[in-house]
């Protein structure tokens, strides 16, 4: 794909600030399990937080508020530091609903806070409800001008200690209707009855904060309703088609680094009096994982392209996520084996990237969820 003059500065600008803000630090965020609020800001100061937020409210008015622009700048982050692509992909996910849903006075409130550095989270899954979503129990029942949340959420990104200043919370406000009783109601972090519990110790991510939310007569004006009441299921639906394409990016830059440090570790290593690139056989690995990854890249960048154009892109926001995450897994796991011991050892950033790369095909809708969404496009 041939990108405009303004996506590849965008891309270049992404790439500079990833290595010049993030490498020299990602391994001290996978150890200490945090992003430096330092940094947040610093990616608000280049637009990051609000890739895709118009000019008028904040937002950078990059050519830039589309969805190639979306994955050029997270794959470039994920490249250097998987935790914090995540935070900008699960916040652009959040931007994208009070973009297509939200009215004025929200879009006023919340992405301009977002240009600001802000960060928002999407409560969706609940200790019940992972691949089932429909099984969700958050109540949020009205009571005069509020609504009255209670339940709890679980496994929620951008939420906890560190981040997270409002989170867009799915909740039943019909239970009779089901998926068609559910709504999407915005709810500020400090707002009484709502608490952060645990945060979650992960196998990967580790930078990133992955809590449960609890929700005790929560109590929120009913102007914190987003769209339409018991049209939630279908704002969350929509918003988590654009969220797989950010998270098929960063299963992208996590393939890609895994590449680099793999060309890297070839010409130096040297096994049998001769760097080990010279080996036929750790070449072929070499040439699967640029393949693919490339094929996962071409992939990513037409369902983008598709969201762009306005295109019903559901089945290739599936698609690429699909690919583009079990890539990932696939080719940090033949970068660890061509890096030999020194790639388990946390010396090298690949153990790192493994580890990071193994939840892609989990969150935002397994693979099997994706495989599930892609067959019933095809069969309507
Ligand atoms: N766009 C718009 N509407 C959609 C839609 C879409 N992509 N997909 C479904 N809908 C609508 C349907 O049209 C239907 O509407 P009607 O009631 O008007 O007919 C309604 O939603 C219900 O749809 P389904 O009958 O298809 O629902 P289902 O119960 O069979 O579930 C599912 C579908 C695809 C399996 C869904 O439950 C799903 O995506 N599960 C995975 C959940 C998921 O991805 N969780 C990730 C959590 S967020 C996360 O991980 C973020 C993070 O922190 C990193």
């Amino acid at each position: 794909m041939h990108f405009s003059r303004e996506e590849k500065m965008l891309q270049k600008m992404a790439g500079e600030f990833a290595r010049g803000e993030l490498r020299p630090i990602a391994a001290d965020i996978d150890r200490e399990e945090r992003i430096p609020r330092e940094v947040i800001q610093k990616m608000a100061g280049v637009g990051f937080t609000a890739l895709n937020v118009p000019k008028e409210y904040g937002g950078p008015g990059l050519a830039g508020i589309s969805n190639v622009c979306k994955v050029l700048v997270i794959s470039e982050l994920a490249r250097e530091c998987a935790s914090t692509a995540e935070v900008i992909a699960v916040h652009t996910l959040v931007n994208d609903i009070f973009l297509k849903h939200g009215n004025e006075a929200q879009k006023r409130k919340y992405l301009s806070a977002a240009a600001a550095g802000k960060i928002g989270a999407f409560a969706l899954t609940e200790a019940n409800a992972g691949s089932d979503a429909s099984a969700a129990a958050t109540r949020a029942v009205p009571d005069g001008d509020d609504y009255v949340l209670d339940g709890s959420k679980c496994f929620i990104s951008n939420m906890g200690p560190n981040e997270g200043d409002y989170v867009v919370v799915i909740a039943l406000t019909d239970p009779k209707r089901g998926t068609r009783g559910m709504s999407a109601i915005v709810v500020d972090r400090n707002t009484p009855g709502f608490t952060i519990g645990k945060r979650e110790e992960k196998m990967g991510l580790r930078g990133a904060d992955i809590s449960e939310l609890i929700f005790e007569n929560c109590r929120v004006p009913k102007s914190n309703l987003i769209g339409r009441e018991n049209e939630g299921f279908k704002i969350a639906m929509q918003a988590l088609d654009g969220g797989r394409i950010g998270m098929a990016a960063q299963a992208l830059g996590i393939s890609d680094a895994a590449i680099a440090a793999s060309i890297e570790y070839m010409g130096q290593r040297v096994q049998f009096g001769k760097p080990i690139g010279k080996l036929q056989g750790l070449q072929w690995y070499l040439a699967d994982m640029a393949t693919r990854t490339e094929a996962a890249r071409a992939l990513v960048l037409e369902a983008a392209e598709a969201a762009d154009a306005g295109e019903p892109f559901t089945k290739l926001a599936s698609m690429c996520k699909y690919f583009a995450s079990e890539t990932a897994v696939w080719v940090t796991n033949k970068a660890l084996q061509i890096h030999g011991g020194y790639g388990y050892m946390r010396d090298y950033p690949l153990e790192r990237m493994y580890r990071d790369a193994r939840i892609v095909p989990i969150y935002e809708g397994t693979s099997e969820i994706q495989k599930v969404v892609i067959a019933r496009e095809l069969l309507k």
